[in-house]
């Protein structure tokens, strides 16, 4: 029988799972990249791992929370992926690789310093000529403050076990330095009960040309921008890459 997934990694499978727009992009990188393992920063329950893992990629994925970490690790069985449960501010993995992803906008959960030495860490895994492709959320900042119902993007769903798991975003509540993304989580068991609770996430305003100007600061040049559409669930993003300069 199947161990019961824990309800944090059940969140993150219905609020991140079911993202897929981004992940041709991460695969075309991937298979430019020269040969050798990518980092997944922040690879939560594994969607990208896990996807580059079955295209037969060698993927570290770096993740902080252990249930999610620990989730991974067991989805990954056979695949070529090191699960690293450990705060990517403070990673020392002793090697250099040729590519780093931080995708879904992962990046703006930090405070600018912490962005810093995110990056400075990166810089310090990435092989000269390597790539840090980072995606950013496209413009919080634009939005109205307060609830904007009309712009929310339909509930995420999910069936585990006989509950249903419904996740709505409720509003966007936008602040000077960051927006605060609000979401209602129900959870629906068969006898018709639901359990309800609010999850707020904060996301750092960060823009494409800000992003790029910290990364040349520390020899990171940027090379390339992408942009990712919006779907009917999820805002467009903004791929920055950029490239470890010789020294
Ligand atoms: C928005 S989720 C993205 C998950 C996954 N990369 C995806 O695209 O579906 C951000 C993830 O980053 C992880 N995270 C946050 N801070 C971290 C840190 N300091 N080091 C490693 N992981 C971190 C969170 O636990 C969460 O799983």
């Amino acid at each position: 029988m199947k161990p019961r997934l824990e309800d944090e990694v059940i969140w993150h499978d219905v609020e991140c799972g079911g993202y897929s727009a981004d992940l041709a992009l991460w695969r075309e990188l991937a298979a430019s990249a020269n040969a050798g393992a990518i980092i997944d920063v922040g690879a939560g329950s594994g969607r990208v791992a896990l996807d580059l893992g079955l295209n037969g990629y060698e993927v570290v994925a770096v993740e902080l929370e252990p249930k999610l970490a620990a989730a991974l690790a067991a989805r990954a069985d056979g695949l070529n992926i090191a699960v690293e449960n450990i705060d990517a501010r403070k990673m020392t993995l002793g090697r250099r690789f040729p590519l780093c992803l931080i995708p879904m906008q992962t990046i703006q959960l930090f405070e600018p310093a912490d962005r810093k030495k995110i990056l400075e860490v990166l810089a310090d895994h990435l092989e000269v000529g390597g790539r840090l492709a980072i995606a950013l959320a496209g413009p919080l900042e634009g939005f109205d403050p307060g609830l904007v119902a009309g712009l929310l993007p339909i509930p995420d769903l999910r069936e585990v076990d006989g509950i249903v798991y419904a996740s709505q975003p409720v509003a966007v509540r936008v602040g000077p330095q960051a927006s605060a993304i609000e979401r209602v989580r129900r959870r629906v068991s068969v006898d018709g009960s639901v359990q309800e609770s609010v999850d707020v996430v904060e996301l750092h305003h960060l823009s494409a040309d800000e992003l790029e100007s910290e990364g040349l600061s520390l020899g990171l040049t940027p090379c390339q921008r992408r942009e990712i559409p919006e779907t009917d669930e999820h805002i467009a993003s903004t791929v920055v890459v950029l490239q470890l300069s010789p020294a």
